[in-house]
């Protein structure tokens, strides 16, 4: 998995904006301000502190892909995103360390519709993944 690189830690809220404030007062920065990202219907906005960067992600309506998620965990992080510069490498070595896509690579309008993968393992939990450009 060397060619994989962490772009970001995916965080579950309910309220983006309450959300925001909370981490700006842990010294958070707004890298980028709220997107919404109209396949998945979430709001998303990209914040940075000490070189890490933290998505928060918020469902906007009940057939969000996170809706489900919400309810179950409330908030909190629930997934690591890694770049990779070589998908099919990415890919199998993935699937021989035993995580199973959930979905299939789509543009995310938050990631200048970069194309993203969502992956889970039984052990793990779930992961995304970017593709190359
Ligand atoms: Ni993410």
């Amino acid at each position: 998995m060397s060619n994989l690189k962490i772009h970001h830690i995916g965080y579950l809220v309910k309220k983006i904006e309450k959300a925001r404030l909370s981490f700006q007062a842990l010294g958070y920065e707004t890298e980028q301000d709220i997107v919404y990202d109209d396949i998945r219907k979430v709001n998303i906005c990209f914040l940075v502190k000490d070189g890490y960067r933290i998505e928060l992600v918020s469902p906007v309506s009940e057939d969000s892909v996170v809706a489900g998620l919400i309810k179950k965990y409330k908030n909190c992080p629930y997934h690591i995103c890694y770049e990779t510069g070589d998908y099919e490498t990415a890919h199998s070595e993935l699937t021989a360390g035993g995580f199973i896509a959930i979905d299939t690579p789509t543009p995310a309008p938050a990631l200048e519709n970069r194309k993203v993968v969502f992956l889970t393992s039984p052990v793990t939990g779930m992961i995304e993944l970017i593709l190359p450009d």
